[in-house]
């Protein structure tokens, strides 16, 4: 009986031991499954996106007001909060100021218009890209990705998430180890990515709100139509039965 605690405290210990390890390093791929339909999520990340990567990428088929339509935002809370180029308003699409031929000029390479791009890349995909810049003093920008290799992007979150470098191991060689730690912890930066995603998830196909808001009510409908159909049903062939 005596040995029973040391025994749980050993798997505890055995339990513990890969969990703080997870907190110094981390592999690819991350999970992750998007929610566009969360919209306090989508919120939290629409104004993450618009302070953090708005100023070079585009979302050029989203409206502000159908974000706001959707997200329950008002035309005021969206004018002082989200829309930041001069000129534009809550009719417009999400826009920047800067040209392809700047772009380029600036990065070497212009950032694309994300309107698509998680049905072009898929959410875990952006969730983990944005993992996964790390420190490589080769590059014009300081840091690489295993997922674009030789990215133009600058790591925008690196003070965020902290810092962190490229080390052998972990699944097809990617292994990341953090050398300085960021403004958020681990789980924080985590949600943040989320949102983000989850956010951009939404912009891909705005449609998915409504026709998951829709949907019950559409199901309610045909759940009646086929009572009444069985009804009528019933009555046509009471004469034929009785026959
Ligand atoms: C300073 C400008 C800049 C900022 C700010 C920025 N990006 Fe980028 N981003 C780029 C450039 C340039 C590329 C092109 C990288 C390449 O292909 O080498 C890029 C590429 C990307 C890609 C990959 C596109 C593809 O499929 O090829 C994603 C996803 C992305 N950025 C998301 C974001 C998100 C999310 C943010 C905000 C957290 C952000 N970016 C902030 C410049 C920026």
């Amino acid at each position: 009986m005596r040995t029973f605690p040391i025994i749980a405290f050993a798997c505890a210990a055995l339990l513990a031991v890969p969990q703080l390890s997870m907190a110094e390093s981390a592999e690819l791929p991350l999970r992750f499954s998007a929610s566009p339909g969360n919209m306090q999520s989508v919120r939290q990340g629409a104004r993450d996106f618009m302070n953090y990567c708005a100023g070079c990428h585009t979302l050029k088929y989203l409206r502000y007001n159908r974000l706001g339509r959707d997200a329950g935002l008002s035309d005021d809370v969206l004018t002082e909060n989200l829309i930041f180029p001069v000129g534009l308003k809550p009719t417009s699409h999400v826009l920047n100021g800067m040209t392809e031929q700047e772009g380029t000029t600036f990065f070497g390479k212009a950032p694309p218009d994300l309107s698509l791009e998680a049905e072009f890349r898929g959410a875990k995909w952006i969730y983990n890209y944005l993992h996964s810049f790390y420190l490589d003093p080769s590059r014009p920008v300081g840091v690489n990705n295993p997922l674009i290799p030789n990215v133009a992007m600058p790591n925008v979150l690196g003070h965020l998430q902290g810092w962190q470098q490229r080390v052998e191991g972990g699944h097809e060689g990617v292994e990341f180890k953090r050398v300085s730690d960021g403004t958020m912890t681990p789980a924080q930066f985590d949600s943040f990515v989320a949102n983000i995603t989850n956010f951009l998830a939404y912009a891909a196909t705005p449609e998915h709100h409504t026709r998951v808001t829709i949907a019950p009510f559409v199901l309610f409908y045909l759940l009646i139509l086929a009572g009444l159909c069985y009804l009528v049903k019933h009555e046509f062939w009471k004469d034929v039965h009785k026959s």
